[in-house]
């Protein structure tokens, strides 16, 4: 019987679904291990239900694979892994910023992010008499997002390291453009590494020190410290222009459906919404259970293409709330119930989801972060 992921029996009849390879996830965490070495931890992000490919069963298989630490967003999250039963140890890499999200994060034992010692502060006071929370310090080396200046960082610390309930397992960054920028990110390792040497001079060791996205595992081991922080590339994608490394990296999720209607069109007939498709021949079309409720999004109107037996067809027209319209006139012998691949590969050909990212004008973990949850998860 085909489980959610949360373990719940699934029974859907629409034929849209999405597949999980967990024997590729498992090959893209050794690649990472590869790359960092056996002396470097790493801690799998397993945050926005895994970028959309059902966060419990991605952090029990990487768990099993060996990830030293799961990174989720929330305090919910984390609750969320508690409760699947899974003990790996867990870092929020958002801000617990709330007296609620802060104790739920203490009551389920997560690692927590401090920006600051004012939020260090608030913790504690959230932490019962008798116990300590772990906490990694968040500086900020160029993103501009969560996390005190870097030029602040060493003060902070030492203040954050007398507060009797916090106990500081580690001190991390994150890179603005690691993709895009290598001098930037040189600079904003050259800051989190000054950090490290000055606290190593007054007798601080922080021991976890992280700072690597997939980009910079792939291509900066400068940043690599103590652990790594890989997300999109253990789901088989590439951060990298134009999926540079893609070869290297085995594709995890494929999004699949079947045509449910097969029809002649004449040369000159309009298709779907805003009549933005018209028919240059005679042609056969196909409508799709799929659409932009199911995560197939509206800007793959007359961009996208899919796999049918084999072969390309291009998404025509508008792509509506449930269903979508793909041209199969120059494909023989298609029929309904036809498989069809939206992210995936058939018969040696292959959508992948950087693909459908350019087509979008986005980035891939947009693109599987927005498959809905009305799109059932099957593991293989
Ligand atoms: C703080 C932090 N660390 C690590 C990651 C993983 O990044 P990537 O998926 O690019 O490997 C993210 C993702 O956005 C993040 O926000």
């Amino acid at each position: 019987m085909t489980k959610d992921p949360h373990g719940t029996a699934l029974s859907f009849t629409r034929p849209t679904w999405v597949e999980i390879n967990q024997a590729n996830l498992a090959a893209n965490f050794r690649l990472v291990k590869q790359l960092v070495g056996a002396q470097v931890k790493i801690l799998a992000a397993v945050k926005a239900d895994a970028y959309g490919h059902g966060m419990e069963p991605m952090a029990r298989a990487l768990a099993g694979c060996g990830a030293d630490v799961l990174g989720v967003a929330s305090a919910d999250e984390a609750l969320a892994l508690s409760q699947a039963g899974i003990r790996t140890p867990v870092l929020i890499l958002g801000l617990v910023s709330t007296d609620a999200e802060r104790r739920r994060a203490v009551s389920v034992s997560a690692e927590v992010t401090v920006a600051d010692y004012s939020g260090a502060r608030l913790l504690q006071r959230a932490v019962p008499a008798g116990r300590r929370v772990v906490v990694h310090v968040k500086v900020d080396t160029g993103m501009g997002r969560l996390g005190m200046w870097h030029s602040e960082a060493v003060a902070q610390v030492r203040k954050i390291k007398a507060l009797s309930r916090l106990t500081i397992g580690g001190l991390y960054t994150h890179f603005s453009s690691a993709d895009t920028d290598a001098r930037f990110t040189r600079e904003q390792i050259r800051r989190l590494e000054a950090i490290v040497n000055e606290l190593a001079g007054v007798g601080i060791r922080i021991p976890l020190v992280h700072a690597a996205n997939s980009s910079a595992v792939l291509r900066q081991p400068a940043a690599f410290f103590t652990m790594v922080r890989p997300g999109l590339m253990l789901y088989g994608m590439s951060p990298l222009a134009a999926g540079r490394t893609r070869a290297w990296l085995k594709p995890v999720l494929s999004f699949k459906t079947r045509i449910a209607f097969l029809k002649t069109v004449g040369k000159g007939r309009s298709i779907s919404y805003g009549r933005t498709f018209i028919a240059p021949r005679r042609t056969l079309i196909a409508t799709i259970p799929v659409g932009y409720a199911d995560g197939y999004r509206r800007e793959f109107s007359s961009q996208a293409r899919v796999l049918v037996r084999g072969r390309y067809a291009r998404v025509v027209g508008r792509v509506c709330m449930d269903q979508t319209m793909i041209d199969v006139g120059h494909i023989p012998g298609v029929h309904v119930g036809d498989s069809v691949v939206l992210i995936g590969s058939q018969a040696g050909k292959r959508i992948t989801a950087e693909q459908l990212a350019a087509w979008a004008h986005t980035i891939p973990y947009e693109i599987t972060c927005a498959i809905s949850r009305r799109v059932p998860r099957i593991y293989r």
